[in-house]
């Protein structure tokens, strides 16, 4: 079975078998007669680069269905299956007049995997909405809840990267949503240049979403049309200590500070100053508006784009020093 279309980046590899599941009960069905299959867990497939077949049973969540199970004066609580593609749960959600999504309007991918990697995009990050998810257990079939808590979220981490990794399957999730007196923010100065351009200056949930969809598609490449699997490295974070030695060799070095003993550098910039931006290596590259993408020009392997990658990375460390890890998920 043809995973291409299941995989953003495009890649041409193939499942030993393969099932889309409907419903809960599908899954506990699967999930209990494979017992000793090996299994792996698709979802939108636009965090993932697939560098071989996969020999394994692949369970492709399409779980459907979006509403609201609860609401007060001020909030809502939201729940999306995790089959929902992400980008159509925040425009229902933003057509709902509910706030919080906005600013991560059109970001690839489905609702169920938001989670494991605490999506985030111009100044929000899903942790700041998320009430709660639930996820079976793929051993036993039982569900189980995970609050916010729970999930553990940091920077692109979750619980679901580390403890709680391949051994869950996230079904739903809840979010909580403003009614009224949204927070609209703006604090990401792309955005209020974005909105400046269009004379907006008491801007509205779309507002707000209109300009990020603006600002991604000036940058970033639509997998549609470019495989990609966004951003494919972290940001790295640097003990301040470090970063003052590194920024006295490089003064133009950008940064932004995330705590009082941390700092945070776009890894975007380190690899354009390494002279990536824009490269190609066959059907493999590095985006032209955008370095922290890799994109597939057609038939790229995934050895190949993962090669690349490994030169990038290799660049930076010897140019500046710094490691950048890879974001997107090695299969
Ligand atoms: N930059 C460059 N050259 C580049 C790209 C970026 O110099 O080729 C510099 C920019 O000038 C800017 C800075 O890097 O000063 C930040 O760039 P940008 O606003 O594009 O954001 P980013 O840090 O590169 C992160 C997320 C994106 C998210 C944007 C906006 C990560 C790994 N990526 O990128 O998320 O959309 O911020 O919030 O944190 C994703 O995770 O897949 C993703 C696209």
């Amino acid at each position: 079975f043809s995973l291409k279309n299941y995989n953003t980046f495009g890649i041409e590899a193939s499942a030993k078998k393969f099932v889309a599941v409907h419903s809960i009960s599908e899954l506990k069905t699967i999930l209990s007669t494979n017992k000793n299959e090996k299994k792996f867990i698709l979802g939108g497939g636009s965090n993932m680069l697939l560098t071989k077949d996969i020999d394994a049973l692949v369970i492709h969540i399409d779980l459907k269905g979006k509403k609201t199970i609860k609401e007060d004066e001020d909030f809502v609580w939201v729940e999306s299956q995790a089959g929902e593609t992400w980008h159509d749960f925040v425009l229902y959600t933003i057509d709902n007049n509910f706030g919080g999504l906005e600013n991560m309007s059109l970001i690839p991918g489905n609702v169920g995997t938001t989670p494991v990697q605490n999506i985030g995009a111009y100044g929000t990050e899903i942790k700041d909405t998320f009430v709660s998810c639930e996820a079976m257990d793929i051993e036993t079939q039982e569900m189980k809840t995970f609050t916010n808590a729970e999930c553990n979220f940091g920077y692109r981490e979750s619980i679901f990267k580390h403890e709680a990794k391949d051994q869950y399957i996230i079904t739903s999730v809840v979010f909580k949503l403003t009614k009224r007196n949204h927070k609209i923010n703006t604090s990401y100065g792309d955005i209020l240049a974005e909105l400046a351009k269009n004379n907006i200056t008491e801007p509205t949930l779309k507002d707000v979403s209109n300009a990020v969809i603006a600002i991604r598609q000036s940058k970033l490449p639509d997998p549609k049309e470019l495989g990609n699997s966004g951003s494919f490295f972290k940001n790295p974070i640097l003990l301040k200590s470090d970063f003052e030695k590194i920024h006295q060799k490089f003064p133009e070095m950008k940064f932004y500070e995330v705590s009082e003993t941390e700092v945070k550098v776009p890894a975007g910039w380190l690899i354009e100053q390494a002279g990536f931006k824009g490269k190609r290596f066959g059907d493999a590259g590095v985006h032209k508006n955008q370095a922290l993408v890799l994109v597939n020009y057609g038939n790229a392997t995934g050895q190949e784009i993962l090669a690349v990658s490994k030169e990038v990375q290799k660049t930076v460390f010897d140019m500046f020093g710094i490691h950048i890890e890879a974001e997107v998920n090695v299969i």
